[in-house]
């Protein structure tokens, strides 16, 4: 598989979801959902939507993030393509660069493509793909991996470009996810799947910052409740969030996984919409069935 069809999204997302694309393919071929629009509210690096949209498993991908940045470079990958590989093939990646950049990404008056870039800047220049946080290498650049560690021009533009030809494809938004997925509660929209990957309940390090409190999550899982349109749900395993989706058909799974991580017992956990049938494979690649030997194999030790 080359690195353009196993990466295709140009950002980097801590606990990025690409073990989930998988699954969701299998889950829309199960269910007869291939072919629809698919959406994702809380898109950030919105690699399951790209391969969705490559492999042609949806007619269109709907990428929202409320994070300006974010929805910054989305723009500026569909609309401004040819500007933001030129800007990509000429900037040097220097200290001096990402001092720059960093001060553009904090500047509240920064948009369109000079924003999407310092977004991309950052996340590709930055540990862990954290806008927010440290260069790689160091400030002083002493680190075994230096600042370009994770900047290849060329496979970077490659994958802008791919993302720029399906551009007829793709509708970008900087919605609250709330109001965005209203549309799709009317049944009479076009036939749509929804993918909802809202920011944990334990807010973690992440590329954006994480300003959900309880009463956010209850109001989408409102929200989700009133769709007219087939869901998918994923979040981390707490009571406070299960609660929330009590009716709701539910599978949890470690994204890292190991025998002692069973099904029952894994840190996530996915909610699925009333009727859909949910695939023998784990989000995390792992099948039903094999975690079900691994659970008997442990218990006859
Ligand atoms: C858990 S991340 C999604 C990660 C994504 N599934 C991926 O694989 O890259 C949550 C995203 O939701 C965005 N977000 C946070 N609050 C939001 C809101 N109220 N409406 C829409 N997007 C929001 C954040 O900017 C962030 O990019």
């Amino acid at each position: 598989m080359s690195q353009l069809s196993r990466f295709p999204s140009p950002l980097r997302y801590p606990g990025g979801k690409g073990k989930i694309a998988n699954f969701v393919k299998i889950l829309m071929i199960e269910n007869g959902l291939a072919g629809r629009d698919y959406v994702e509210p809380y898109a950030g690096g919105a690699s399951v939507a790209l391969s969705l949209l490559f492999e042609g498993y949806a007619d269109r991908a709907f990428i929202n993030d409320l994070n300006p940045g974010v929805h910054a470079f989305w723009s500026s990958a569909v609309s401004r393509t040819d500007e933001l590989c030129a800007l990509i093939e000429t900037t040097p990646v220097t200290m001096q660069t990402w001092h720059e950049q960093r001060e553009i990404a904090n500047s509240p008056e920064a948009e369109g493509l000079d924003l999407g870039f310092a977004t991309f800047f950052l996340n590709r220049t930055n540990r862990s793909g954290i806008i927010s946080g440290g260069v790689i290498g160091g400030l002083d650049q002493t680190g075994q991996w230096k600042i370009d560690a994770r900047y290849n021009v060329e496979s970077l533009v490659q994958r802008i470009r791919k993302i720029g030809r399906h551009r007829s494809s793709i509708v970008v938004s900087n919605e609250d996810a709330v109001q965005f997925v209203r549309q799709w509660s009317d049944p009479a929209e076009d036939a749509a799947f929804l993918y909802l990957d809202p920011p944990y309940f334990e807010k973690g390090e992440g590329l954006y910052d994480n300003f959900y409190d309880a009463a956010d999550h209850a109001e989408i899982a409102e929200s989700v409740a009133h769709l007219a349109h087939p869901w998918i749900v994923s979040y981390d395993a707490r009571p406070e969030i299960t609660q929330l989706y009590p009716d709701a058909l539910q599978i949890r799974y470690g994204l890292t996984y190991s025998a002692h991580r069973d099904s029952a017992s894994g840190s996530e956990i996915m909610f699925f919409s009333d009727g859909l049938k949910v695939p023998e494979m784990l989000p995390n690649g792992i099948s039903i069935s094999q975690v079900v030997k691994a659970q008997r194999l442990a218990l006859a030790r």
